[in-house]
């Protein structure tokens, strides 16, 4: 028996990936976060499937119900918020788990991230704008490394995806306009992908006011960066005059 991690995706409990939804439907054992992954995913599980919130426990006791369990001969799902692979936590129960010789598995999920994207319907990676995308945060209780301080990943101008920090926009906008014009395009997405999503568009000029306005304090991505404007290049992949792999230029038009 193992440890399945499982990304639980954005909230739209449709946005799990049938594989998590199928060890979810069998485990015997359910550790959730209880703070971020929305309850209905749980809902296919088995009648008898004992479920611990995580938001109430310690790492050790996280540990000792894992470890209980799969000596028990159980499936333990751990079910983390978006992808497990991004502020998830999940490394330190890994090599915990590891080292007293359980097995593990870790199945992605649809990050917050892109599921804010897909509310907007943006593409992070447009020709002649940005093909970079940084993920990171704010510096909060958790240290942020000095070379990777927003004012330093600002001086790319690349695509942004901002978590965990809505609380602090004012403090964030004033580090993204050491680099950022203040005309750049800014957008906020809270609960990305929930039924109660907020939708908050603007510019580094007026973001501050427009999110304190929507009075968003939390459970927020904070995207950033020209490819939220309207100029862009066409793709090469579709490009008529571009050959490759696949297709190959008809010179006869
Ligand atoms: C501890 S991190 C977990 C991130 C998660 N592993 C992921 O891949 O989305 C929690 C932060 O993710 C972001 N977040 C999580 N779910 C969200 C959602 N549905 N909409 C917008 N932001 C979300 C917020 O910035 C929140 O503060």
């Amino acid at each position: 028996m193992k440890v399945y991690f499982i990304g639980a995706g954005p909230g739209d409990p449709e946005l799990i990936t049938i594989k998590g939804a199928k060890i979810i439907a069998n485990a015997d054992i359910i550790i959730y976060a209880g703070s971020l992954v929305n309850e209905e995913i749980l809902n296919n599980r088995k009648i008898d499937a004992d479920v611990y919130n995580s938001a109430f426990m310690t790492l050790e006791e996280i540990i000792d119900v894992m470890e209980k369990g799969v000596k028990e001969g159980k499936i333990v799902a751990r079910v983390h918020t978006g992808d497990p692979s991004i502020y998830g936590a999940i490394r330190e129960q890994i090599d915990i788990l590891e080292k007293k010789g359980i097995e593990c598995e870790v199945i992605p999920g649809v990050s917050s991230f892109v599921a804010a994207a897909a509310a907007i319907k943006k593409e992070f990676t447009l020709p002649g704008v940005s093909q970079t995308v940084i993920l990171t945060r704010m510096e909060g209780r958790t240290k942020v490394p000095e070379r990777e301080k927003i004012e330093s990943l600002a001086s790319h101008r690349a695509s942004m995806c901002i978590f965990l920090s809505v609380h602090m926009i004012d403090k964030l906008v004033k580090e993204l306009t050491t680099h950022y014009p203040k005309n750049t395009p800014i957008v906020v997405v809270q609960k990305a992908s929930w039924e109660d999503e907020k939708i908050v568009v603007g510019t580094l000029e007026d973001i501050v006011q427009k999110v304190k306005e929507a009075n968003i304090t939390k459970t927020a991505q904070i995207l950033v960066g020209d490819f939220l404007g309207n100029n862009y290049e066409l793709s090469k992949l579709y490009d008529k005059n571009f050959s490759h792999e696949y297709r190959k230029v008809n010179k006869n038009g």
